[in-house]
């Protein structure tokens, strides 16, 4: 019998805490690498049940994320329902993370969307399998900077395939959403000599990008609905999930799609559209793994040493030109076999055949 959306999970956990409010869901999917490692998303979820078919879904993803990146980490994630801008506090957090410590290791957390560095120094007090906490505490701190590192090491991989080198200097690259990921991303290109043009639709995230690099010339600004369609060699998405639905791959002009957003394909045949179209799209989960390297170092490989996680990072771009190769000599889509050698890598490991990678030091 099949109980739930997303098959294959070791474990399922709900959590409450009367007291704080607390009502959480953690879901480990796979640790035959290592133990599930994902973050935490808080969210004022609709019902419960699109809280759990979310964490499924997410956790598997992070199975795959984190076998790509070749981590010694299965795949993991949780949810804790409910807005955070009103049920935040510290007892909530402290009853969650007994919740995690209850699990003695096999999930470890980190942060995701509605959680912060902050929230994750408080989840520490109560466990050890807490990461992305503050540098100044031995953490990885926001993990946006390597989340935009590895990025851009997959976009340079993926220009070398397309135009044969891998410099940007002289392209334009279409940057949607300035947060965390794409406000920095925006100032690698800038350095490699490319020209931008952005959106976002927090009118505050642009004027901080118009101060961080004040280049007015090499920096356009259009409307968020514009973004996609603009005239750019690359499209950079970096906002939220599903911005690839079939009409955006329609009007797209880009010849490279390539961004930190998670769940960028609306559906999954638009990877084959995208394909049909001439674009190369480099799997989200692929390019966008530097974060979840970061806490990995963070967590497995204690303490954390930015250095090391840097060069891990870097690492995307060998495993994206092994991906985009193999996908042009199958003739599959940069999305299946990216898939495929995440499950190879999780089928080995649990036949006790794999080769083990120490520390995650390596990339695929
Ligand atoms: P963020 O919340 O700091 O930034 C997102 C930005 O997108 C915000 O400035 C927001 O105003 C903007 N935005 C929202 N809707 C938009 C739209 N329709 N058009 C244009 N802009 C829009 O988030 P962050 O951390 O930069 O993450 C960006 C994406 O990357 C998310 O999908 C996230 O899940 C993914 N990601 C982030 C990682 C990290 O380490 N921060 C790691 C892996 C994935």
């Amino acid at each position: 019998m099949q109980l739930f959306s997303v098959d294959g999970h070791e474990q399922v956990v709900l959590a409450q805490d009367r007291a704080s409010g607390l009502r959480a869901i953690i879901a480990v999917w796979s640790t035959a690498l290592g133990p599930g490692l994902g973050g935490t998303r808080f969210l004022p979820y609709a019902a419960p049940a699109d809280a759990l078919a979310d964490v499924l879904r997410l956790s598997k993803a992070m199975g795959y994320k984190n076998a790509l990146a070749g981590l010694s980490a299965g795949g993991g994630k949780a949810v804790i329902v409910g807005d955070p801008a009103v049920l935040r506090s510290d007892a909530l957090l402290e009853a969650y993370g007994r919740a995690v410590a209850q699990l003695g290791g096999r999930y470890v957390t980190a942060c995701d969307v509605g959680t912060r560095v902050q929230d994750m120094d408080v989840i520490a007090r109560t466990n050890p399998w807490t990461t992305g906490r503050s540098r100044s505490l031995g953490g990885a701190g926001d993990s946006g900077e390597l989340t935009a590192l590895g990025v851009h090491a997959g976009l340079r991989a993926a220009a070398e395939h397309v135009w044969g080198t891998p410099e940007l200097g002289g392209r334009r690259v279409a940057v949607s959403g300035l947060g965390k990921v794409g406000h920095r991303l925006v100032g690698l290109v800038l350095d490699d000599g490319a020209t931008v043009v952005c959106a976002d639709t927090d009118p505050e995230a642009v004027r901080r990008l118009r101060a961080a690099y004040p280049a007015p010339d090499r920096i356009e600004v259009v409307a968020p609905d514009q973004i996609a369609a603009a005239e750019a060699d690359v499209f950079s998405p970096n906002a939220l999930g599903g911005a690839l639905t079939a009409a955006v791959v329609a009007g797209l002009r880009a010849r490279i799609v390539c961004g930190g957003a998670n769940n960028q394909l609306a559906t999954a045949e638009v990877a084959a559209a995208l394909a049909t179209r001439g674009v190369l799209w480099c799997p989200d989960y692929l390019v966008n793994a530097g974060g979840v390297i970061a806490v990995a170092d963070e967590g497995l490989t204690p303490p954390y040493d930015h250095e090391r996680a840097t060069a891990r990072v870097l690492g995307i771009g060998a495993t994206t030109r092994r991906v985009l190769q193999e996908a042009q000599q199958s003739g599959q889509t940069p999305a299946e076999v990216a898939d495929a050698l995440a499950e190879q890598r999780i089928a080995a490991a649990t036949a006790g055949t794999g080769t083990e990678v120490p520390g995650g030091e390596q990339p695929l």
